[in-house]
This record gives structure tokens, sequence and C-alpha cells, in this order.
């Protein structure tokens, strides 16, 4: 396994990957790994003959009030874990090599960026969809995996590369989770152990919400209300719990055929996201 640390390491080697007529896998990360990013990690490693991740905490998605200090790093636990999935490179650039000092160009999504986590992070997506075409650009992936555990991200991600052409195909992973239920998360490491089983709420909630819309799909409004109760019982504060069209991320018609029930909630200071999408 080798790490590159520069843009330009990482592109070379990609390129003449090219040239030599292998494919190439992306997954990219902010680091801290968990058995969800492994198993996106894996899915590369099935399909693709090199399989690159990226290790690097983007800056450009978090506000000035966001935990970008104080996100969770540990490059040489990551490092062993990409060693044993089989990963061929590792991309871990700092912030000075990643961005310009004067950059000042963004790539903007500006119809499934809005709702959900765009409505309460105005800023979180543009920086998303700035970083991974940065990271498509320099590291020509054939295909590559995003998980299902930031649903919304996913779809911003597939737009965007249909939108703008992208000769990349974007791979779905399932959200893992741990035994108890709680998604996988970077964060979670943020949670005391009271904030933790508190949190088990947020999956309760949604699964709460979806056997009710599955039972009557004409009472969605009194789903969500009882989904929040859950969530608030547990003194978790809730940013929002939505069901929308998992197409259009719209509110759904008598049309939607895929719903997505989504959720966000504080416990303490952590704000953690979790979603079910199923067909009505
Ligand atoms: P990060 O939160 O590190 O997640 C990296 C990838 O792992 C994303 O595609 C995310 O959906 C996936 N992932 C995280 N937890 C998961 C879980 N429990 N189950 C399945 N997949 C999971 O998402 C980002 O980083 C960043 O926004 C990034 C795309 C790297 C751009 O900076």
């Amino acid at each position: 396994m080798t790490v590159f640390k520069t843009k330009k390491e990482l592109q070379n080697f990609a390129l003449a990957a090219k040239r030599s007529g292998k494919t190439i896998g992306l997954v990219p990360t902010m680091g801290f790994l968990h058995a969800g990013h492994m198993s996106l990690i894996d899915i590369a490693r099935a399909k693709a003959d090199i399989v690159i991740v990226s290790v690097f905490v983007n800056p450009t998605q978090f506000a000035p009030n966001e935990d970008f200090d104080s996100y969770p790093r540990d490059f040489e636990r990551d490092a062993k874990m990409c060693e044993e999935h089989k990963v061929d490179v590792i991309f871990a650039p700092n912030r000075e090599e990643m961005y310009d000092a004067n950059a000042s160009t963004y790539v903007n999504e500006l119809m499934l960026s809005r709702p959900l986590c765009g409505a309460s992070r105005p800023t979180f997506f543009r920086g998303v969809t700035t970083v991974v075409t940065k990271l498509f650009h320099l590291a020509q992936p054939d295909f590559a995996v995003f998980g299902e555990k930031d649903a919304q991200q996913l779809l911003v991600i597939k737009r965007m590369v249909r939108d703008l052409d992208f000769p990349i195909e974007i791979i779905n992973g399932k959200l893992i989770r741990d035994e108890d239920g709680l998604a996988m998360s970077s964060r979670n490491r943020y949670l005391s152990a009271d904030e933790r089983k508190r949190a088990l709420s947020i999956h309760r909630a949604l699964l709460g919400a979806k056997a009710a819309i599955l039972a009557d799909p004409g009472k969605i409004d009194v789903a969500l209300h009882n989904a929040k109760a859950v969530i608030t019982a547990a003194e978790g504060r809730v940013d929002y719990v939505s069901a929308l069209d998992t197409e259009t991320l719209e509110e759904p018609t008598a049309k939607t055929k895929h719903l997505i029930v989504a959720a966000a909630a504080f416990f303490g200071t952590t704000r953690l996201i979790d979603n079910e999408m199923f067909d009505l």
C-alpha cells in the first residue's frame, strides 16, 4: 500500500494506471474509519484493479461554528485498516495541499442539496461537491462508492455526475449499523455512554415512522410527529424528521414510489443523521 500526500503524485499514478488499462475504484472518506467505511472499501476491492481511499477532513464542508477542529483523526489506525482490506493507495493531503490559498471555484448542486441537511447546513453540500469533483479529477476513478448512511449526499453526487457528465459510475453501499441499531459514524466517538444510549431513539423513531407509513400512507404527518416525539422524549434536539420522495427529495405525491424518512438530531453537542429508504 502506498500513501500519497500530494495531488500530483496521485494524479500521475492514476493517469499511468488508466493508460495501462487498469480500472480504478475510489472511496472518499474523512478518516476515523469504521465498519461502514470498510464495507464501501470491500465493494471497491471486489470490482476494481486498483482501490484508492482518500482520507481528508474537508474544511469547505464545515461551517465556522462546526466541528472541523475537533473532528476525530487517527491516521495510523486508518492506514492499518486500509492495509488489512487490501487498499492499494491512500490519498491523505493536508489542507494547504488540497486547496490553494486563493481558491475561488466551487461546484454547486441547486435542487437535491436544498432540503434536509442543506437547510440547516447551507454551505455543506457545496463543500462536498467541490471536494468530490477534485478527488474525481485526481484519482480518475471508473467508479466511486458512497454510503446510504448519507443518503442525501449520495443523491447529490449522483445528480452532479449526471449533470456534469463525469465518466464515473456511482455505487451505493448499504447503511451499516452497530449491533444495537445505531448508525455507525465517526462522530459517535463524541457521545458519552448516556448520550449514546439515548441516540438509539433516532433509529427507533425512523422504524416506527416507516411501519406507520406503510400501514397508512395517508398519514405521513402523524407518523413524523410521533417520530419527533420519540427523539424528544430521549432528550434529543430534533433538527428535522422528514419524509420525502427519494427521486426528487420533494414532498411525496400520489406518484411517489420510493420514500426516504430521514432524521437529524443533536445529543449533547453531537449532530447525528440516519434514514430509512423504502418502497410504498
Ligand atoms: P465520511 O463521513 O467519512 O464518510 C465517507 C463515506 O462513508 C460516505 O460515502 C459515507 O456515506 C460512508 N459511510 C459513513 N458511515 C457509514 C455507515 N454507517 N454505513 C455505510 N456507509 C457509511 O461523507 C463524507 O465522509 C464526506 O462528506 C466526503 C464524501 C468524504 C467528502 O468530504
